[in-house]
Order: structure tokens, then sequence, then C-alpha cells
């Protein structure tokens, strides 16, 4: 894809100043057209239930979490996804005075963001504790290896959030990005840590449909079964690779399969219609099915689950907001609707891909934020991404996390995973 405009890495100066009016439609794409209503208060979230259904639903039963257990005090396993979010005065651990490379989308305080209480919570699961991210102790872990974030613009701020926790160790350099600016490594040279950033937030091939029109971005043809090959060609080397997505299949796009159009989700052309349910089944199968035939890959392949959105009084487009200050408790909000049939989507083909995986000696495993992020209503942008501007063509981001807040949180998590991963190839 060549619209680089939609990736403007970092706060750095921007290559198409000279045109506001693709940012802010640029802007427009990436809160995208999502259209997620929030359900609230209703039952527990049941994620022992959600995962019972899931095995009486498919043929092995067995916990796809089974690999992301941690060892609790007691000697006993203990999920780190399931709890609550529990005050935290301590936080934040970074600012926007003390990483100098949070990106202004994200840069809630800059744009005068008055509550700060959405930034002092932290998780904590039910049974055990999930430490804060501990920066040297991720460099341990990390020296030496490769590290890719692959997927959209939320994969991206998980990225940033990384470097922000790592900011007071070192500030990687540039080494590499592609011909668009959208993909991107840096290297921690002190480390020999290289992080890097794939764009790709549908996975497959991807084309503009009417790259010639005023709009151009606003119907994409996606060949769900062709591979984008723009990241399979870079993950070789690659010891880990956190993909994610979801937020861009809402958008209007055609469904091509053979390279016949098979349907179109939420568009004007006369098209079967399919939902976006099947592009996104299809995209990730495409993308799973890659990474297991990459010939010299050799990582570990985590699947960051879905991140909930939460606009309320609205959706994007009609003038909706998340002006909450405060998380959920687990049992004020759940799981449904889009979130949970997206949710359940990818872990279905994350489960498949893993057998698959296995019969090849590739590890996957789940990152599975989703629960904790829908707990978190209080830590989008909303309209503290950007100035102000009189000329109300911009929409409140409710998608994306300010930083700090508690996407750090997802690289808590990551580290408490790969401390897993080293200790189970340590001990047994
Ligand atoms: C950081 O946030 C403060 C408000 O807390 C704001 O005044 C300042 O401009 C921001 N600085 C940067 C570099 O973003
Ligand atoms: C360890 O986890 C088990 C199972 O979740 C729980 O019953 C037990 O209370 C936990 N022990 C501690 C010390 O947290
Ligand atoms: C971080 O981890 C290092 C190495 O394990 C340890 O020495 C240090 O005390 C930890 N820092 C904090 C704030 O816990
Ligand atoms: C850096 O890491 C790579 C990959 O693990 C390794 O091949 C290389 O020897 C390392 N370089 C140094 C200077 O340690
Ligand atoms: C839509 O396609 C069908 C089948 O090709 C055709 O019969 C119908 O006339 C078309 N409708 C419009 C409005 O183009």
């Amino acid at each position: 894809m060549k619209h680089q405009t939609m990736e403007l890495p970092f706060g750095k100066k921007q290559t198409q100043q000279n045109s506001p009016k693709i940012i802010i439609r640029i802007i427009g794409i990436l809160i995208l057209l999502t259209i997620i209503s929030l359900y609230y208060p209703l039952l527990r979230y049941p994620s022992f239930l959600l995962f019972n259904t899931y095995s009486l639903t498919s043929s092995h039963a067995y916990d796809v979490r089974e690999h992301s257990l941690s060892v609790n005090k007691s000697g006993e396993k203990c999920d780190i996804f399931t709890g609550e979010w529990v005050s935290n005065p301590e936080a934040p651990y970074y600012t926007n005075t003390t990483c100098s490379m949070i990106h202004d989308e994200h840069n809630c305080m800059k744009f005068g963001r008055p509550d700060k209480e959405f930034m002092k919570w932290k998780w904590k699961p039910d049974g055990c504790d999930l430490p804060v991210f501990n920066a040297t102790q991720f460099m341990e872990v990390v020296r030496g290896k490769y590290l890719a974030f692959l997927g959209d613009s939320v994969g991206r701020n998980q990225m940033q959030s990384l470097i922000c926790l790592l900011s007071g160790m070192e500030y990687p350099v540039e080494v590499w990005q592609n011909e668009a600016g959208t993909s991107k490594r840096w290297q921690y040279v002190n480390y020999n840590f290289t992080v890097a950033n794939f764009w790709s937030p549908y996975f497959v091939k991807t084309e503009l449909t009417y790259p010639n029109s005023p709009n151009p971005f606003s119907l994409y043809n996606l060949y769900l079964d062709e591979i984008d090959y723009s990241w399979t060609t870079q993950i070789d080397e690659f010891d880990y690779v956190i993909i994610s997505g979801g937020h861009w299949f809402f958008r209007p796009e055609m469904y091509y399969e053979n390279n016949q159009l098979i349907g179109c989700h939420y568009c004007k052309e006369n098209v079967t219609h399919l939902d976006m349910y099947y592009g996104y089944r299809k995209a990730f199968r495409t993308a799973f099915k890659a990474i297991n035939s990459v010939e010299n890959y050799r990582g570990i392949t985590f699947l960051r689950t879905f991140s909930p959105s939460h606009f309320e009084n609205g959706n994007w487009n009609e003038g909706g907001d998340c002006v909450r200050k405060k998380p959920f408790a687990s049992n004020e909000i759940r799981l449904e609707g889009n979130n949970l049939e997206l949710y359940m989507t990818q872990l279905e083909e994350f489960k498949t891909a893993e057998k698959e995986g296995m019969e090849r000696g590739l590890k996957f495993r789940l990152l599975d934020t989703t629960q904790a992020t829908l707990m978190r209503p209080d830590g989008h942008p909303s309209r503290y991404g950007h100035f102000v501007d009189i000329d109300t063509n911009e929409y409140n981001d409710c998608l994306h996390w300010c930083m700090p807040g508690p996407i750090d949180t997802w690289n808590d998590f990551l580290l408490e995973m790969l401390k897993i991963e080293n200790g189970r190839s340590r001990g047994s």
C-alpha cells in the first residue's frame, strides 16, 4: 500500500505537512469505521464459561491459554489475563517529558486532557501478580533478539509504549524502512536488540479499489487467500512476532478468493454481501498459514487479541465519545457483540495455526489482552489526540490509547510471557 500518510511513525516531522486534509482523513481512517457499541453493566465476563463454550464447539477441547499461565507463590498455575484493575499511585513510569517519542495522536496531556487518574492503575490477575514493566529485565530477556509488531496502528501504539517504557535505558536508532516509510526497524545498540513495526492492517494482499477516485481510501480489495509479501519476506530472522488487527475490517471491502470477486462487506456495489467476520477469519487464516510456511522462521508468534474500542452515545462518525474517567470492574462489563465475535474468530484461527505450527516446531502464544482492555474505557485519547480544530472534521478517538496509559500494561503482559517462555526453556 502506497499511502504513507497513513503511517506517521512517532511525532517526527511529518512528511506530508502540506496536506492537512489528507492527514485529517487519515486520522479518520485510523479511527476507522468502527461500529462497536458498549454494553454495561451486565454479567461478569465469564472467561471460564467462554472457554468452555469454545471447547464445546470445537473438536479439541483444551485451553488455548495453557501456555500463557504463570505460576503463583503457592506454586499453582494462574491465568494472568483474568483479573481487575487496581489503583497504582506510583504510575505512570514515563511522561511526555521523559519520553520524547510519544506520537501526537497518543500524547493526550499535550492536548489538554484534564484528568490523570487514567494513568494510575495496574492489572491484578486473580490468584497471582503481574509485575509492572521492568526495563532492565526486559533488556536481559531480549538481548540479541528481534521483536516485530505486525498489523495496524494499534499494534504500533503498543510498540511506541514499549519504546517509552524502555526510554530510561536507551532510545533505539532507525536502521531500516521500506520505500513508503510504513514499516521500520530500530536497533538498541547497547543491547543488540532489534524492534520492528511491519505495517499490514489486513495481513493479506490489498489494493485500493478506485485508486484514481477523489476519495481513494474509501474502498479496498482484499485478496483473502493471498499473502501480503511485504511482511512475510521480513520475519525470517525474528525471534518474536506479535500479530494483531481488527479495526480495519469494519471498513468497506471487496473480498477476492482465487482472484475472483466473491463478495463485499459494507459497500454500495452490486455484489453479494459478506460480513466482516468472513474477511477477518480468512485474513487471519492466510496470515497464520504464511507464518507457518516462512522457511527460515523459528520465532514465537504472539497473537495480541482484539482491542475493544469504547464509543458511547453514538458511533465514531455520529459524535460518539469516551469520557469515562475510571476503569470498569469485571462485573460491570462483559465481552459481547462484535468484540466477542472478533475475539472468538481469532481464537479459532489461532488454535488451528498453533496445531499446524507444532508440527513444524513453531510456537504460538496468546497475548490475551482483550478482557483487561475492555475494562478501560477511560484510556482513549477522545478529543485529546490533536489540537482542537474549529473546522470539526475530526472524530473522537476512542480506539487508540493515550500514552502513558492502559496500553503500557500490554507490555507488562508481554514481559511476563517472555519470562514464562524463558523459564520453560531453562526448566522443563
Ligand atoms: C507534555 O504535557 C504537558 C501537559 O501535562 C504539556 O503542557 C506539554 O506541552 C507536553 N509536552 C510535550 C513535549 O508533549
Ligand atoms: C495461586 O493460584 C490459585 C489458583 O488460582 C489460588 O487458589 C491461590 O490462592 C493462589 N495463591 C496465591 C498465594 O495467590
Ligand atoms: C528490575 O529488575 C532488576 C533485575 O532483575 C532488579 O535488580 C531491579 O530491582 C528491578 N527494578 C524494580 C524497580 O523492581
Ligand atoms: C547481535 O545479535 C545477533 C543475533 O542474535 C548475533 O548474531 C550477533 O552476533 C550479536 N552481535 C553482538 C555484537 O553481540
Ligand atoms: C445486480 O446484479 C444482478 C446479477 O448480476 C443483476 O440482475 C441486477 O440487475 C443488478 N442490479 C443493479 C442495480 O445493477
